[in-house]
């Protein structure tokens, strides 16, 4: 399908237009190869394993036969009351839990910042008050180093911005091929909303989280001005110049900051997602091959038309500096965020890391996008946990790996290095920054295995094993399957399970399986696979963030999208059992009002609070529930969620859910 904006006016929102972005098959190798044309629908080795015992039990099984003896009888290592599927005006959390509101978009964050007026916006405003559409949600401990849970830096991204929810009179713009109702002070105000902020928050007496109003540690990282430093192989490449920045070295603003991580160090580190959406113009020249691979310019934001930048025609190297992991150490609020160009130039999901044994750091990378690839980075220099400053610049200099998955149960990484095997001349890559502005090709010319959407990856500090959220995959043909993305046109996405050897994040080789295939269970058609424990609600759809509690449990926040993807119940937040008998037990915590998708899960170090991001309420999937056959505006929202009053939009939000007796999540 060609991505034109007519064809984006089919979509009701920006998020809808961010999955169609995903059907654009931008990644020309996935011709089927003889490997997929062999595979089975399940791949050998699960066959072998009996992994899919499991699954195939689940899918015929009646709703009522769900429960197995053998399943009653383990106990869940979750320790709650589950709450229901549905879909209704706001957010529902288990009983004897309360889910408050931290900050919402427009709420201030720096010292003296304006009061939020929905009806008399500006860019200036906006850039002082939290921005929109927050999805990572990181917790750093204050006093720095300390294992602080009552106090500390909250990191939040803003991916991106909807503006028929945002501002009234407007409908969704980018159906319009004329953007004719964008101004260049809305176009601003959208930039401004973009990025990130730090807030200082401290838990009362009470059991509420505050915001520390005046803290000298609140601050906005604003897409439309703040300066950030290229660091790494690109860094002051010739291919990162453009006539704003001709040192290759500067660049205003972070773009569709989707997930990140907190590194050991207790930096921010944050994923560029679909930065290819927010460029118009025509492509030719030099890059021609790889804007088409990353599929610039996307034509969703009319920022073009007031900002050079973001016309290709104009300034054609411009996209080459977004797509990348962007470091801000959220402990000094005058520091220059830097742009890691090491970790490579995809779209970036998270960027979760763990300190392997022999102190090197791997961060977990994903790049979103149907048929694209897993990815590791591996630091060349070791983590000192005495000298923070020693370990501010480890993102530098390191490997960025690509996962290849044998259907044996074999998961290789194959390293992304100039000269090595075809990243040479003859392919285009004349050095490693080369290689790093277009890992996609370099990635497509080792034989990485394309996946259904690379979302969150996590490792577990407790048992080492690391999860990959895939979403789904509305493009894999029968003859595309394999063995680790098993089921064609995959509408609710898997969970992997890779477990590295020895415990050694570091090692060329991994084994992996799979957790769950995502989706209802009593639907035949559907494929699932979940553990017969899972209750009705206990089963999601499209896993995409998740979170470890300290007690090495997962949990899994769900991101269904629009119309083909959804099953009919809101998101939320479901804890998944990965241990024992339960193995692949899922049961539900938390649901979002309708239109929203779940973001941020995140955890004190104590686990008795978790965070978690509510974005764009109101937005996705406000068809498929009763009374909501409209087009949700600022005007006619299908939720005013979270203040409910006439005068308020709705405000994608955080949220601090708490036992109320204080104690552990889920204990
Ligand atoms: Fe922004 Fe891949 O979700
Ligand atoms: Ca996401
Ligand atoms: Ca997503």
């Amino acid at each position: 399908m060609d991505m034109g904006k007519k064809d984006n006016s089919a979509y009701s929102n920006k998020g809808e237009a961010f999955e169609a972005s995903d059907d654009i098959p931008t990644n020309r190798s996935t011709e089927p190869t003889l490997g997929d044309v062999i595979n089975t629908r399940f791949g050998r080795r699960d066959v072998l394993r009996g992994a899919l015992a499991v699954g195939a039990m689940s899918a015929i099984a009646s709703p009522a036969g769900l429960v197995s003896r053998a399943a009653k009888a383990a106990s869940s290592r979750y320790v709650f009351e589950e709450i229901s599927h549905g879909a209704d005006e706001t957010h529902h959390v288990a009983p004897g839990y309360s889910a408050d509101i931290l900050i919402r978009w427009g709420d201030p964050v720096l010292p003296g910042a304006p009061e939020f007026d929905p009806l008399n916006q500006s860019a200036t405003a906006q850039e002082q008050q939290f921005g929109y559409n927050n999805d990572f949600v990181g917790f750093v401990p204050l006093p720095p180093g300390s294992n602080s849970s009552d106090h500390g830096l909250l990191c939040v991204n803003h991916e991106y911005t909807n503006e028929e929810l945002m501002f009234p009179g407007l409908g969704r713009q980018d159906g319009d091929i004329d953007f004719a109702g964008m101004t260049r002070e809305l176009v601003d105000i959208e930039m401004a909303a973009h990025g990130g902020s730090v807030i200082e928050i401290r838990l009362g007496d009470d059991g509420k989280w505050q915001h520390v109003k005046d803290s000298p540690f609140n601050r906005r990282i604003s897409m439309l001005s703040t300066e950030m430093e290229l660091t790494g192989p690109a860094a002051g490449h010739d291919r990162m110049k453009t006539s704003a920045d001709p040192g290759g070295r500067r660049v205003i603003g972070m773009v569709n900051n989707c997930a990140g991580g907190i590194t050991p160090w207790g930096t921010y580190v944050s994923g560029e997602e679909n930065f290819h959406g927010y460029f118009v113009g025509e492509v030719s020249g030099p890059e021609e091959r790889n804007h088409a691979r990353y599929g610039v310019p996307g034509g969703w934001y009319a920022w073009g038309r007031f900002h050079d930048r973001f016309d290709v025609g104009k300034e054609p190297n411009e996209p080459n500096r977004f797509g990348w992991v962007v470091e801000t150490d959220p402990l000094n609020p005058n520091s220059m965020p830097k742009k890691r160009t090491a970790l490579g130039r995809f779209k970036h999901e998270g960027a979760e890391s763990i300190v392997n044994k022999d102190g090197r750091v791997i961060v977990y990378l994903g790049d979103d996008q149907r048929f694209d690839y897993l990815y590791k980075f591996v630091t060349d220099g070791r983590f000192d946990p005495n000298n923070r400053e020693a370990n501010m610049d480890l993102l530098d200099s390191g490997t960025l790996f690509v996962a290849k998955f044998d259907d044996d149960g074999t998961l290789t990484w194959m390293p992304l290095v100039f000269g090595a095997g075809p990243l040479t001349p003859e392919n285009g890559f004349n050095s490693q920054a080369d290689v790093m502005i277009e890992v996609r090709v370099a990635a497509d010319l080792l034989g990485a295995t394309p996946m259904d959407r690379p979302e969150d990856v996590e490792p577990n500090q407790v048992t080492n094993k690391v999860y990959v959220m895939l979403t789904n995959n509305s493009r894999r043909t029968p003859e595309q399957v394999d063995a680790a993305n098993p089921r064609a046109e995959s509408r609710f996405g898997h969970i992997l399970e890779l477990t590295p050897p020895d415990d050694d994040h570091g090692a060329l080789t991994f084994n992996w399986d799979i957790l769950i295939l995502a989706g209802d269970p009593n639907d035949a058609e559907v494929g699932a696979m979940w553990n017969p424990a899972t209750s009705k609600d206990g089963w999601f759809a499209s896993g995409d963030n998740c979170a470890m509690d300290h007690q090495g449990r997962l949990w899994i926040t769900t991101d269904q999208g629009s119309g083909w993807s959804r099953t009919g119940t809101a998101d939320g937040v479901w804890a998944l059992e990965t241990e024992g008998e339960l193995r692949g037990t899922g049961k539900m915590f938390f649901r979002v009002p309708i239109g929203a998708e779940m973001c941020g899960p995140r955890f004190t170090p104590d686990d008795t609070t978790l965070f978690v991001a509510v974005q764009h309420v109101a937005a996705d999937g406000t068809k498929d529930f009763q009374g909501f056959e409209r087009a949700s505006t600022f005007d006619d929202p299908a939720t005013r969620w979270p203040d409910f009053k006439d005068d308020m939009p709705p405000r994608p939000s955080v949220l601090a859910i708490r036992k109320d007796d204080g104690g552990m999540i889920g204990m």
